[in-house]
C-alpha cells in the first residue's frame, strides 16, 4: 500500500501540474478526486505545454493509469474535446477510467453558474463558470445526474425530466432566460454516455486494488485548501474539498491508504477571483510577479492576483492537510527582488494572530505582519541542487519550513520539467 496526496496549500495554481509530473516516473495510477475543469493543470516537457482541466496529469504515461474518481464532477463534452486534443498530440487516452458515481455537469448548470454570478452584482465569486457549484448543489440536493446514468437512456431521460421541471422554472421565472430544450440535452448526453462506456467503471475497486499490489497512487488535487468549501475563505471557494481528506471521500479510499501529503506552495501567493487576500502586494510590487511569474489562469486566462508568502494560511494548510512535506514552487520568480517580505502574522483591533483566526470578519478585515528576507538578486533558473542556490535562497526556503512547522523537499525553480532542486529526502 503506497498513497499519495498532492495538494494545494493557498488558493490553487501552485504549480501541482509540474509537481504530479515530477512524481509520475515512479507512479501507477494518478487519481482526480474533487472539483472538475474549474482546474488548469500546466505540465511542461521540452518544447511540449499541456494544460489539462480535467484528465489526471498521469495520462502523459503509458505505464500511469489515470483516473476520474467519483468526488469528481464531470463535464463530458468538455471530457472528450481534451480526449481528442490528446490524442491529435499522439497521446492515446484510451486507459483513462472514469467513475460511474461522477456527477454531470449539465447545460443548466452552466447556465445557472453565470446567472447566479450576475445577480451577485459586486458580492459575485468570480467563479470559473463551469458549472461547479451549480453541479455540486445539485448532488448535495440528490437530484444530480451520475456518469452511470448517460448509460441508459430510459433511467437518464427520467432522471432529466425530474431536474429539468425545477431548473427551466429557475431559469426562466427568476433569472428570466430562455429554457434549455430537454429533447437537445437527451441526445447529446445520450451521445456523450456512448463514447465515454468503454471508460465508466468502479474506480474505487480498480484504485484499492492497485494499493493492495502495493503499487503508488497519486492523489491529484485539483483547487487548493484556501478555496475548500469547509475550511477555505468561505463563500469565496470553491464547491468540494480540495484538502488531503477529501481524497478518501472523493476517490473511495480509506485514510490510512494516504501515506505521504505533499502540499505544493509557490514561493509567494496568487488568488483567481474574488476574496479577501492579506498579502495581496501593493500594485507595483503585484505586477512585478505577475511579469515574472505569468501570472494569467490556465482555464479562463485571468490575470492572478499576486502577493506574499502568507505563513499564517500554510500553518492552517499544513495542519489540515496533516502534510509530511512541502514543495516550494517558483523561487527563481523571486529572483526580481531585493528584499521578499512574508506575512508571518495578521492583526486586527489591536490583536495578533498567528493561528488562522477563528471568525472570517477578522480575516477580512486583518492587517499582514510582514518580516523581510534578503533577495539574491540573480538567475537562479539553472540551479539543479541546493549548493546551486546562493544562500539567500537557502535561508528563504528554510524560513518557509519553519514558519509553516513542514519540511521542505523540492524547490522548483522554472516551469520545465528538470528545472528542480532536491532540498532533502523526507519519505
Ligand atoms: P496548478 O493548477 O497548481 O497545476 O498550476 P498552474 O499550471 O495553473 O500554474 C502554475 C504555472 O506556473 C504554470 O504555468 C507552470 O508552468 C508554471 N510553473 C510551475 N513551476 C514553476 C517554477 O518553478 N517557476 C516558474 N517560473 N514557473 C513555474
Ligand atoms: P487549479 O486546480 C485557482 C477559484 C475561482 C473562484 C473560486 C470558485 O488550477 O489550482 P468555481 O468555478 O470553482 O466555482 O470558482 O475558485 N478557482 C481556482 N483558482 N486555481 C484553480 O484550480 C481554481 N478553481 C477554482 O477563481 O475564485
Ligand atoms: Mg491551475
Amino acid at each position: 500500500m503506497s498513497g499519495t496526496a498532492l495538494v494545494g496549500i493557498q488558493w490553487g495554481d501552485e504549480g501541482k501540474g509540474k509537481v504530479t509530473d515530477l512524481l509520475a516516473e515512479h507512479t501507477h495510477c494518478v487519481v482526480r478526486y474533487q472539483g472538475g475543469n474549474n482546474a488548469g493543470h500546466t505540465i511542461v516537457v521540452g518544447d511540449e505545454k499541456y494544460a489539462l482541466h480535467l484528465v489526471p496529469t498521469g495520462i502523459l504515461y503509458e505505464h500511469c493509469t489515470p483516473v476520474i474518481g467519483p468526488g469528481v464532477v464531470i463535464d463530458p463534452g468538455v471530457l472528450l474535446d481534451e480526449m481528442t486534443a490528446l490524442t491529435q498530440r499522439g497521446i492515446d487516452p484510451s486507459s483513462l477510467k472514469i467513475s460511474g458515481n461522477a456527477h454531470v455537469i449539465m447545460p443548466y448548470h452552466l447556465e445557472l453558474d453565470k446567472v447566479t454570478e450576475r445577480f451577485l452584482g459586486r458580492n459575485r465569486l468570480g467563479t470559473t463558470k463551469r458549472g461547479i457549484g451549480p453541479a455540486y448543489a445539485d448532488k448535495a440536493a440528490r437530484i444530480g445526474i451520475r456518469m452511470q446514468d448517460l448509460l441508459e437512456e430510459k433511467i437518464f431521460s427520467t432522471k432529466l425530466k425530474v431536474a429539468l421541471k425545477e431548473k427551466n422554472l429557475v431559469l426562466t421565472r427568476v433569472f428570466g432566460r430562455l429554457p434549455v430544450d430537454e429533447t437537445e440535452i437527451r441526445e447529446q448526453y445520450i451521445e456523450y454516455g456512448e463514447r465515454l462506456r468503454s471508460h465508466i467503471t468502479d474506480t474505487a475497486l480498480l484504485v484499492q486494488r492497485a494499493l493492495d499490489k502495493g503499487e503508488n497512487v497519486l492523489f491529484e488535487g485539483a483547487q487548493a485548501t484556501m478555496l475548500d468549501l469547509d475550511h477555505g475563505t468561505y463563500p469565496f471557494v470553491t464547491s468540494s474539498n480540495p484538502i488531503a481528506g477529501g481524497a478518501c471521500a472523493g476517490a473511495g479510499v480509506g485514510p490510512r491508504d494516504i501515506e505521504r501529503i505533499i502540499g505544493i506552495t509557490k514561493s509567494y501567493c496568487t488568488r483567481v477571483g474574488s476574496g479577501p487576500f492579506p498579502s495581496e502586494a501593493d500594485p507595483a510590487d503585484a505586477e512585478v510577479l505577475v511579469e515574472a511569474g505569468g501570472e494569467y489562469g490556465t482555464t479562463t486566462g485571468r490575470k492572478r492576483r499576486c502577493g506574499w508568502f502568507d505563513a499564517v494560511a500554510g500553518r492552517y494548510a499544513a495542519r489540515l492537510n496533516t502534510l509530511t512535506e512541502l514543495v516550494v514552487t517558483k523561487l527563481d520568480v523571486l529572483s526580481s527582488f531585493e528584499s521578499i517580505k512574508v506575512c508571518t502574522a495578521y492583526r486586527y483591533e489591536g490583536e495578533r494572530y498567528e493561528e488562522f483566526p477563528p471568525h472570517q470578519t477578522i480575516f477580512n478585515k486583518c492587517t499582514p505582519v510582514y518580516e523581510e528576507f534578503p533577495g539574491w538578486g540573480g538567475d537562479i533558473t539553472g540551479a539543479r541542487s541546493l549548493d546551486d542556490l546562493p544562500k539567500e535562497a537557502r535561508s528563504y526556503l528554510e524560513a518557509v519550513e519553519e514558519l509553516v512547522g513542514s519540511p521542505v523537499s523540492w524547490a522548483s525553480v522554472g516551469p520545465e520539467r528538470d528545472e528542480i532542486v532536491h532540498v532533502r529526502d523526507v519519505s
